[in-house]
């Protein structure tokens, strides 16, 4: 929930460093959730993030007639519903800041055999949802949205039937829909990346035994498919573990190490743009559990500087964004994105709100439709309002690493919704913020 007040205070700091665990991947945990409320058998998931977003997920599975045990914050049980064991929800489904929530359901609700309307906060009610929309409807789907945003309707028993999709953004939470309605679709569904975007949706379908059929851009699945109850080791997310990569890369002078972080190949464009940029980040004890890689981050303090990021690299890194600007801010340079547009239609247009917060620290930059031009130098104390986007309040605070004054960062709330415990374990690292 956005709340305007609640805000961080965050002194100037000259050094970070120690060992740390971020919590899990926000992504691999909806998809755990989801996956196994509709196999047969018992999920357990290990490292489960225990954020605002993935409660909504398991919320709404409960809300369907779901079991979920929870031993722990981050340790549950799903007992799985089968594949059309889902009961009608009996209530409109919130989901509150989260698109992946919302957007992963579209497709797993277009398949039943109930009626479900789907809703989130002021932001997500603001988000584009046609490009789930019009795929489904495709298939045989009865989806309504408010010309273009939630509330999303979903009329129940329509039997679906495969589509071949090219997408037209690259979007993992498109291609995780229509993967998920494929599932209960007559024939094979196949879905074509312009790029490549994370693949948790399809490693982990075949982990709880389903075929999918991959060549090239595309990805294909056949309809009817059952699945079958798995354990899922969640590993830290990476995107939670870039503001400590950026802090290590700034402010690590003995180093700073980041245990267990998930370093699929789609999400690991945050290490390829930082080390682009001179940055030093070794990776040790490569592991790997159910069809994801993971590894302990090492990052020392390097002076960084500015580069040109290279196109095929914004999908790979495109929650990274707002901590990368940062990184940019304190570059030997200019640091220039194009190709970028999608930032515009997350949490917030993270494009218009990081650049209103380095404004308002003098950090000279230009505003463009599709990107950011960012001169190195100088960061000064300040006040930014976050807007209320989770990951734009953390960059910021990532900032007191090189700021000549102190920073107040408002609307700070919905850190939340994908990193509890942020402060704490900011703090621990060495950031002065309360
Ligand atoms: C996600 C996909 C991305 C990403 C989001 C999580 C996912 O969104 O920004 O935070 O879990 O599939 P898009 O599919 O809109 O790019």
């Amino acid at each position: 929930m956005s709340h305007p007040g609640v805000r961080y205070v965050v002194q100037p700091a000259a050094r970070v460093g120690g060992e740390l665990t971020v919590p899990g991947d926000k992504s691999i945990s909806h998809r755990a959730l989801m996956l196994g409320g509709i196999a047969d058998g018992q999920t357990g998931i290990h490292g489960f993030l225990p954020s605002e977003d993935c409660h909504a997920t398991l919320a709404a599975l409960r809300a369907m007639g779901v079991a979920i045990e929870q031993h722990s914050a981050t340790q549950l049980t799903v007992h799985g519903a089968g594949a059309r064991g889902l009961a009608a929800p009996g209530q409109v489904l919130d989901m509150g800041n989260s698109g992946t929530a919302l957007r992963l359901f579209m497709g797993l609700l277009a398949a039943q055999r109930f009626d479900s309307t789907l809703i989130g906060d002021a932001s997500l009610m603001r988000r584009p949802m046609e490009r789930v929309a019009l795929p489904l409807r495709a298939m045989g789907a009865a989806i309504e949205t408010a010309q273009g945003t939630p509330p999303v309707q979903i009329g129940g028993g329509r039997q679906l039937t495969a589509i071949d999709y090219v997408l037209p953004v690259p979007s993992a939470q498109v291609k995780s829909a229509i993967l998920l309605a494929g599932l209960a679709a007559e024939g094979v569904t196949r879905v074509t990346e312009p790029a490549p975007t994370r693949d948790h949706t399809e490693r982990m379908l075949t982990g709880f035994g389903a075929q999918l059929q991959r060549q090239g851009a595309t990805v294909g699945i056949a309809g009817g498919q059952r699945l079958t109850a798995t354990r899922v080791e969640v590993p830290a997310d990476i995107s939670s573990a870039a503001f400590f990569l950026v802090a290590g890369a700034l402010a690590a002078h003995e180093g700073l190490t980041l245990r267990n972080v998930g370093v699929n190949p789609t999400r690991t464009g945050i290490l390829d743009i930082l080390r682009l940029m001179g940055a030093d980040i070794r990776m040790e004890n490569r592991r790997e559990s159910g069809g994801e890689p993971s590894a302990d981050l090492i990052v020392r303090a390097s002076q960084l500087r500015g580069i040109r990021i290279p196109a095929e690299l914004v999908p790979l890194a495109i929650d990274e964004f707002p901590v990368l600007f940062i990184a940019a801010a304190a570059a030997d340079g200019v640091t220039e994105l194009t190709g970028a547009e999608e930032l515009r239609v997350k949490e917030t247009d993270r494009l218009a709100v990081m650049a209103e917060g380095l404004g308002r620290l003098g950090v000279r930059h230009e505003l463009h439709a599709d990107g950011i031009r960012i001169e190195g130098g100088r960061i000064s104390g300040g006040t930014i309002d976050s807007h209320g986007d989770h990951r734009i309040a953390m960059a910021f605070a990532v900032a007191s690493l090189r700021a000549s004054g102190p920073l107040e960062i408002l609307d700070v709330a919905n850190v939340a919704t994908s990193f509890p415990g942020f402060v704490p374990l900011a703090r621990s690292a060495g950031l002065a913020i309360s």
